[in-house]
């Protein structure tokens, strides 16, 4: 008969950029914990834990999650891009289970270091996380509560990223050190 501890506990397949975790779980762990804690991959980061800041955003099937708000055993099978696996090439180092990364930077990490769009760099690897998703939503048409009424008229059509519309679509990422203009210029480069 399983004790109790036994029984609040799954093995949880986590697909985390581009590697396989097969990980005994406490039900009660969120993915942001699995990540930081059981798979040593800091970047994504534990700002309120509630929701609130972005900061622990990482991308769950290609859409961008506060990470925070999700069970990991509820994630079993999901790919998970965090922030270390924006860059080109993600080395894996089965000994640990530890992920380093090494090659190109994502051309959004090289535009905000270009544009310094940062300071202390908390919010970064969520801002980051969250910004490359918005493009994409952008590009698949997915509209804003600022999408102009004529592109709203045509489900579908692609959104073009302007200043309001990158504002709004990340306005769910929290910046304490104010780089919201450099961000919003990062984001304007990429997409240029
Ligand atoms: Fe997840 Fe703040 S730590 S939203
Ligand atoms: Fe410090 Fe955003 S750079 S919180």
């Amino acid at each position: 008969m399983a004790s109790a501890t036994e029984s609040h506990t799954s093995r949880v397949t986590l697909r985390v950029n581009g590697t396989d975790h097969v990980l005994p779980l406490d039900h009660r762990v969120t993915l942001l914990d699995a990540l930081r804690e059981h798979l040593g991959l800091t970047g994504a980061k534990k700002g309120c834990d509630h929701g609130q800041c972005g900061a622990c955003t990482v991308l769950v099937d290609g859409r961008r999650m506060n990470s925070c708000l999700l069970l990991a055993v509820a994630q079993d099978g999901a790919h998970v891009t965090t922030v270390e696996g924006l860059a080109a090439v993600a080395a894996t180092d089965s000994t640990d289970s530890t992920v380093s990364t090494v090659g190109a930077l994502h051309p959004l990490q090289q535009a905000f270091i270009d544009r310094d769009a940062f300071q202390c760099g908390f919010c970064t690897p969520g801002q980051l996380c969250s910004a490359v998703a918005a493009i994409e939503e952008a590009a698949s048409g997915h509209p804003s509560h600022v999408t102009p009424d004529d592109v709203l008229a045509e489900p579908g059509r692609r959104v073009t990223l302007t200043a309001p519309e990158i504002r709004e679509r990340l306005s769910g990422n929290i910046c304490r050190c104010g780089a919201y203009p450099r961000i919003v210029d990062a984001v304007l480069d990429v997409i240029e």
